[in-house]
């Protein structure tokens, strides 16, 4: 199969899964290309492909407006499509997500098949430690080598979302009209920003001018933290969201954590993830 990667990616985790299924895809025949999901961006040829995978990461349990509107905006079609998503903890809550971005395609005539969700570190609230990182790397690596011959043999299912998280996902969508709000007041700190434009070259949500050397933040911001998180001196400030800022690349490579050193915060809910896996 040809095989469309259409992927929304802020501090690089869905990114990082999308192209590694790519990979393992390829091991098993297949050929595929990575559209990366920007605003304004034009739209690919989805004619061209056999098969449709959309990557997001979870953001207040739900998809990031950017990928809405990119779906939204995609032609009428019959192919079959996958939903590949991240999330910072493996809270089944995180499945609501899944419920606009299937309605819109299934409306547009798509057929979903199939929705995979992978745990990486978190680029907002707080910091995984490396071992963490590291253990949530190799999970999500045996859950990606399970995951291609679902998507090889077409088979898939969908996770079916109660009206308790139904309620819990739409009341959090207050997060879509209060981002935009929210990033206006992003600023950077006149001492250490160095005027390069990374954060604006980065923004998929293309809110980010560079004006007279200095990044201006616009109301089209999803909260991806990808101008915070990338910022190679640590100048961005992201406003009442400072606290929970994340600055700087995860590396995944080192020894996974123990089961002990789990990080406290959902302790149980991560060790059931990673056993489940096997890892
Ligand atoms: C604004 C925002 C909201 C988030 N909300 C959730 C959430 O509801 N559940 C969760 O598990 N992770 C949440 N996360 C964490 C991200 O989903 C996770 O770190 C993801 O892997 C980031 O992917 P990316 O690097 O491709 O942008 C949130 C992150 C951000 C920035």
């Amino acid at each position: 199969m040809n095989i469309l990667f259409c992927v929304f990616s802020g501090t690089g985790n869905t990114r990082r899964v999308s192209e590694t299924f790519a990979g393992e895809l390829a091991a098993l025949g297949h050929t595929s290309e990575l559209f990366m999901i920007k605003k304004g961006a034009p739209m690919p040829e989805i004619e061209a492909y056999d098969l449709l995978i959309v990557g997001y990461p979870v953001h207040a349990f739900n998809a990031p407006t950017t990928v809405l509107s990119f779906l939204r905006s995609m032609p009428e079609g019959g192919k079959t499509v996958y939903l590949l998503r991240t999330s910072g903890e493996p809270s089944k809550l995180n499945d609501a997500s899944g419920i606009t971005p299937r309605r819109i395609l299934t409306k547009k005539g798509y057929t979903v098949k199939g929705e995979f969700t992978y745990v990486m570190p978190y680029n907002i609230l707080f910091r995984h430690s490396q071992g963490m990182v590291s253990r949530m790397w190799k999970t999500a690596l045996a859950r990606i080598y399970r995951d291609v011959h679902i998507v090889d043999a077409l088979q898939g299912d969908l996770r079916h979302v109660g009206p308790v998280r139904r309620s819990a996902a739409f009341v959090l969508r207050i997060e879509h009209p209060a981002m935009p709000l929210i990033g206006k007041t992003f600023r950077v700190s006149k001492k250490l920003c160095a005027g390069c434009g990374a954060c604006a070259a980065l923004c998929p949500s293309g809110n980010i001018r560079m004006v007279d050397g200095r990044p201006k933040f616009g109301m089209h911001c999803v909260g991806c933290m990808g101008c915070a998180f990338s910022c190679p001196h640590d100048a961005v400030r992201i406003s009442v969201l400072n606290l929970w800022r994340v600055n700087g690349k995860y590396d995944f490579s080192g020894e996974p954590s123990t089961d002990d050193e789990t990080c406290r915060y959902l302790h149980g809910m991560y060790n059931r993830y990673f056993h489940e896996t096997g890892t």
